[in-house]
């Protein structure tokens, strides 16, 4: 009997490494980042409904209210290109409890499309072989094979191109949330109106930083932390700028924004030292801080009913 619903969960991403070339001919950019899974998720829970619904249920400073609940949401776009590929025809009520910064910069949109293509797989009880999910991973967004695979993973072509690194060890984080995302587009397009002329060069991954994860060496990781596109979003949004200095003033091993922003990231010596810093950015007025450990698994099935 098919199951009457399914919960699965999917993680945000990090970019240690965000490496961005010249925009392509289709408007992409492309990358060479190095991706890491962190503990902070949002959980999609489907069931069969009499017409497509979808709603939104989490912490009120995550911007819900920006979340679309039409046709546009990209996990009722997940669901239905699942559908077409396996021949079914039939609407889901999708429930998603977000607990990823919405537009944050740590692909939370992406997580949502990742967690509702293995719930239905699910659901629908199709046994979709993993590339296949992989491959419509794809097709919905740059950052969702990431969020089905999780780790710590290579990124190349426009981020889609996964393939999992050797790391040792696990990773504290601090992050701080923003009530107000960024725009990936404008954030990119900024991105191209600072290059413009430049000539940049095709972007590569940095051995040091490849080695800081293989050795765990945390002092290496925090001089290898890098972000193309922080000068572009610092550019739209200043005051990121005082975030990140006062994260180190906290004593933060390194800092970086993550994705195209506005979450910044902290990266600290284990979970003590994580919540120290933690308390020391809400004390400075600093809003939706959370801690977080990388590297976790990616999208999974957590519960059928
Ligand atoms: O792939 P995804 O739909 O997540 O990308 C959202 C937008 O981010 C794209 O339309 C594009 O403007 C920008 N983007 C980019 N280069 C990438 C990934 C995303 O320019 N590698």
């Amino acid at each position: 009997m098919s199951p009457s619903w399914v919960r699965a969960s999917a993680p945000a991403k990090i970019n240690l490494h965000l490496g961005v070339g010249p925009v392509r001919p289709d408007g992409y950019h492309p990358l060479a980042t190095v991706y890491q899974a962190v503990g902070l998720v949002d959980e999609v829970t489907v069931s069969p409904s009499a017409k497509w619904c979808v709603t939104i249920a989490g912490d009120e400073r995550l911007a819900l209210s920006d979340v679309p609940v039409d046709g546009t949401n990209i996990a009722v776009r997940a669901a239905r290109l699942l559908a077409e590929r396996a021949g079914v025809d039939d609407a889901l009520a999708i429930r998603i409890d977000k607990g990823i910064p919405v537009a944050g910069g740590m692909a939370g949109g992406s997580a949502d499309a990742a967690a509702t293509l293995v719930a239905c797989d699910a659901l629908w009880r199709l046994q979709t072989p993993r590339e296949e999910l992989v491959r419509l991973a794809s097709e919905l967004g740059s950052d969702v094979p990431f969020a089905l695979v999780g780790g710590t993973a290579v990124g190349t072509g426009r981020g889609e191109v996964v393939v999992p690194a050797m790391v040792r060890g696990d990773y504290w984080w601090v992050v701080v949330g923003s009530s107000a995302g960024l725009s990936t587009p404008e954030v990119y397009r900024e991105f191209d109106v600072l290059a413009g002329g430049l000539g940049i060069d095709d972007p590569g991954i940095p051995d040091e930083l490849m080695e800081a994860l293989r050795s765990h060496d945390l002092e290496k990781l925090a001089l290898s932390l890098h972000n193309d596109l922080e000068p572009a979003a610092l550019r739209m949004r200043p005051r990121l700028s005082e975030v990140l200095t006062t994260g180190i003033e906290e004593t933060a091993l390194g800092a970086l924004l993550s994705g195209s922003g506005p979450s910044c990231l902290f990266l600290c010596s284990g979970p003590e030292h994580a919540q120290q810093v933690a308390h020391g950015l809400r004390a400075g007025g600093f809003g939706a801080v959370s801690v977080a450990r990388g590297p976790v698994g990616g999208a999974k099935v957590e519960r059928v009913g």
